[in-house]
């Protein structure tokens, strides 16, 4: 029992730290020809990433940015709660609230990342078919299968 809180614990610590990594990182998508990358931010072309996003005014952009850093917000408050329910909550009861608002982090993280999937992932730039998905776009994935799985667990597992 211990081990497994324990367990989830460092698995919640390691999610809440990819999220951040891949929102603040610029490297959603990794040209295949010059080893440039684009993010949530920034277009990372000629060396230094201060080069505009072309689509940096496009909606769908903001509602990725918006949902990636509720995501942030929420896997926080979560780790949050399960620290104070491990101390506080009476044995036998279960860690729902920590779980649901992990849960709440999976929904922002599978819009997030299903809009971007939708209209950004296919390319950089404009240039189609030579690119692929950098490291931010694939420790997003794993947070949207981690974050279920810790959620999901905060809400079966009883305190001891
Ligand atoms: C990034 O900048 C380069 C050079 O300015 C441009 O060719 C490319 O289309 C830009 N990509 C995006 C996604 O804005």
């Amino acid at each position: 029992m211990l081990v497994l809180l324990a367990g989830i614990f460092v698995v919640h610590i390691a999610t809440v730290i990819m999220l951040f990594v891949s929102t603040i990182a610029n490297v959603w998508v990794v040209s295949d020809v010059t080893r440039a990358s684009v993010g949530l931010w920034k277009n990372c072309t000629n060396g230094g990433c201060d080069d505009v996003l072309s689509y940096a005014s496009e909606d769908a952009l903001k509602a990725v940015q918006a949902f990636m850093i509720l995501s942030i917000i929420f896997s926080v408050i979560s780790l949050v709660v399960f620290v104070f329910q491990l101390f506080t909550m009476e044995k036998g009861n279960r860690f729902f609230l920590s779980g649901a608002t992990m849960l709440v982090c999976w929904l922002c993280i599978m819009v997030g990342v299903s809009i971007y999937t939708h209209h950004y992932a296919g390319g950089y730039g404009t240039n189609y078919g030579n690119s692929h998905h950098g490291y931010s776009f694939i420790l997003t994935w794993i947070c949207f299968c981690s974050s279920f799985i810790i959620g999901v667990l905060y809400l079966v597992l009883r305190k001891k």
